[in-house]
């Protein structure tokens, strides 16, 4: 398929660029970047003895205090890697580093609850020293929910006992207030799907501009800013069709390459938004010039959590800065079911929600109904999450034909049965 030639792998530099973005997101200034190519990885330092030896004379140079590498480091070579510079840099990989922008952009309550909780869940096998160093390491966003502080050591136990058995309780503590969170959230998604109105739920790779789509829609002011992982949580508001069907357009996490299974599970609860949603929004930046591979890791992501098989429509978005016509052409050819649109501009909406109304209808019925006259609920909820052809009134009720969503279809028929 000529499509596959397009997603050519992330290269080494493409891959070192974004990790440069997420860092100057987390508010690390970049002052160089390096990499080496090795045909296996050295179990102790993850990169070559020379290579190390290559950043700590770079160090001595340029004194930085963080070392970020762009894959996942196990613990054993996170603290061997410290120790190479006699703890006077802090050694990262990517997955700390995202953890540490969620934890800055986490808004709700349940956004916290779960980054809190992927963060000691990462930290818990790399935690060797005494408490003073985790609590440094924490710090900022990342330290709240009150384990700072040195605890109370049991009979015969060693510091580092006693910071792993705190951890865990707070980690045990965690869980508990996430399941209560969440049975809320799902009461509520409950009570929504029973009032059968239909959900979008907008995905894409992060910056591509689901937030920015969101408020071009509703007129919502969900938080935009040109960082990575602004939006953390779901954010859901309602629309309405041109047709004058009511749906509910729900804003999820950005989704990046290399995103671990861990935070991938993780936020679970978000992306459960995505798994009950009757369509997808996929939001795609074509000015980026890894545009090809940003929808590859967008569609990876979805198989990871069982919603590739959704109906979805892809919004082209930001063809204000695009300057090459056929460039979008090509675009528009290559993702079926797209619309070009600017969601900062307020270009291309309407056709993108006349498709959005399309593909719904394919999940909708027709329905011919009479409702009796002391059911003007039904008759408004037919109104607002279906479509009137054709209304009048007769001796027994207000007949109505029209299409409906399936679900909501069946529930009026036994209804009115
Ligand atoms: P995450 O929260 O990281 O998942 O990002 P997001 O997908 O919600 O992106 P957001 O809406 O925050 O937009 C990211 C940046 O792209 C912001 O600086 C927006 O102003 C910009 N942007 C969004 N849509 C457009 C567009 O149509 N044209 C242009 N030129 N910029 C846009």
């Amino acid at each position: 398929m000529e499509l596959k030639n397009k997603y050519a792998l992330w290269t080494v530099e493409d891959s070192l660029a974004e990790l440069a973005q997420l860092a100057r997101t987390a508010g690390i200034e970049v002052v160089g970047q390096t990499y080496q190519r090795l045909d296996s990885i050295v179990p102790a330092t993850f990169i070559g003895k020379g290579k190390v030896q290559e950043l700590v004379d770079l160090h001595a140079e340029l004194d930085f205090d963080v070392l970020i590498f762009d894959e996942e480091l196990s613990p054993r070579q996170q603290r061997e890697l410290e120790e190479a510079f006699a703890d006077e840099v802090k050694v990262l990989d990517r997955t700390a580093l995202i953890l540490d922008i969620f934890a800055q952009h986490a808004h709700t309550r349940e956004g916290a609850l779960q980054v809190e909780l992927a963060q000691y869940e990462y930290r818990l096998p790399r935690l060797t020293r005494a408490w003073t160093h985790l609590a440094r390491q924490v710090g900022g966003a990342a330290g709240r929910g009150g384990i700072g502080g040195v605890g109370l050591r049991g009979p015969g136990e060693t510091q580092l006992e006693v910071d792993r058995r705190r951890i865990r309780e707070r980690i045990a503590h965690l869980k508990r207030e996430l399941e209560e969170v969440r049975t809320h959230l799902r009461l509520y998604r409950q009570r929504r799907q029973r009032e059968g109105i239909p959900v979008v739920a907008l995905v894409g790779y992060t910056n591509a501009g689901k937030s920015t789509l969101l408020n071009a829609l509703s007129g919502a002011d969900v938080y935009v800013a040109d960082q990575l992982f602004a939006t953390l949580d779901p954010t859901t508001r309602r629309v309405e069709l041109p047709g004058g069907q009511v749906v509910l357009f729900t804003d999820t996490v950005g989704f990046i390459q290399k995103l671990p299974t861990q935070l991938v599970a993780a936020f679970r609860a978000t992306l459960e938004e995505v798994a009950e949603a009757d369509l997808l929004l996929h939001v795609v930046d074509v000015t980026h010039r890894n545009v090809y591979e940003q929808v590859a890791a967008v569609h990876d992501t979805l198989a990871e959590i069982g919603v590739a098989e959704k109906p979805m429509v892809n919004a082209l978005n930001k063809v204000d800065r695009l300057r090459d016509p056929q460039a979008l052409a090509e675009l528009v050819a290559d993702f079926p079911d797209s619309v070009p649109i600017s969601a900062l501009r307020g270009h291309g909406l309407d056709l993108l929600l006349a498709r959005i109304e399309a593909m719904l209808q394919e999940n909708m019925v027709s329905v011919d109904v009479v409702i009796p006259y002391d059911r003007g609920d039904l008759v408004a909820r037919f109104h607002e999450q279906g479509q009137v052809e054709e209304k009048s009134h007769t001796a027994e009720g207000i007949h109505i034909r029209g299409r409906l969503p399936r679900e909501l279809a069946e529930r009026l028929q036994r209804q009115t049965a």
